[in-house]
């Protein structure tokens, strides 16, 4: 039984062959609305979602399979002390695949220490958002023919950003990237995560005008400064609003240059470039539901 806690579980391979099998999801929705009939999935989120949770849901519904779960904590017996090793227990007794989302850090790894069931991360803390990052990678791939040689500009909260933490991990196992990090001196990319660069020798800047290196890009993954994180709201407000992509910021990027976004947007991406070409944002969720099947049929090794 497997489980997904980080993107380097599955190899370049095993990646490539889900992408392929999300592709194929894609272009032949319907060969796949009864592949998991009967199967269901739990959404066991202990943190605010819009788009994760209800993208596997829908994932699920278009397998055919069904859904249960909470999506908030205190809904859960987790308000009246109950741990995620006894939760997920329980959980397993009711469906056959379970994605959770939870505020600390390794919580989803407990569980799935615990689980007879595949358990996916949704989402831990401020660390790892596995199903994001196949997300990105499927769109970059969909979109650009290629996950190799790019310039990769990753911009605003990369200091608590779980989904540029994941996505720095799974791109630096692909061929000539090079990654440019645009944030303000308080939110820069954790050493734990720039000693891996070094180590491995992939290039990588750091600055703090997004202006500057916008030309050199290939894609500018931008991020919510991640308010929940913060430990005084004082630091939140002077930083929120650091970076704002707009029209006149576009103007100096690739005529092929791709914005990227996890979402929820706030104010770094102005709703001026939402009819730019460039502007992959909301396509991004929609790959997002091709990758959670591809997920789910992988994980409970249904073949179609
Ligand atoms: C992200 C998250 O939860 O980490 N959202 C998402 O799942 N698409 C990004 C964010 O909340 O800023």
């Amino acid at each position: 039984m497997r489980h997904l806690m980080s993107p380097l579980d599955f190899t370049v391979e095993e990646l490539d062959k889900l992408f392929d099998l999300a592709n194929d999801i894609e272009h032949n929705m319907a060969k796949y609305a009864h592949a998991c009939d009967g199967k269901k999935l739990a959404t066991c989120f202990y943190e605010p979602s819009t788009r994760t949770r209800l993208s596997f849901e829908s994932a699920m519904l278009n397998l055919g399979g069904s859904v249960i779960g909470f999506s908030d904590a205190g809904s859960s017996s987790a308000s009246k002390g109950e741990s995620v090793s006894d939760t997920i227990r329980v959980i397993s007794c009711f469906a056959d695949i379970c994605a959770i989302r939870h505020p600390k850090e390794g919580a989803p790894m407990v569980a799935a220490s615990k689980s007879s069931i595949p358990v996916i991360n949704a989402g831990d803390g401020g660390h790892q958002h596995p199903t994001q990052t196949l997300t990105d990678l499927l769109t970059i791939r969909s979109l650009k023919g290629k996950l190799k040689n790019f310039t990769v500009g990753l911009c605003g909260d990369l200091k608590f950003g779980r989904t540029v933490h994941s996505l720095i991990h799974a791109l630096i196992r692909y061929p000539d990237i090079q990654f440019i990090f645009i944030s303000p001196e308080e939110l820069k990319v954790p050493d734990y995560l720039t000693d891996i660069l070094k180590e491995k020798n992939i290039p990588y800047e750091e600055v703090i005008r997004l202006e500057e290196i916008m030309p050199r890009l290939d894609f500018l993954y931008m991020t919510r400064v991640q308010k929940e994180r913060f430990f005084n709201e004082e630091d939140y407000v002077r930083l929120k609003d650091f970076y704002i992509l707009d029209k006149t910021k576009m103007e100096l990027a690739k005529s092929d240059m791709l914005v990227l976004h996890p979402l929820p947007r706030v104010n770094e991406i102005s709703v001026e470039i939402d009819d730019d070409p460039r502007a992959a944002y909301f396509k991004q969720v929609q790959y997002g539901v091709y990758v959670r099947m591809a997920l789910v049929l992988t994980l409970l090794e249904v073949e179609v």
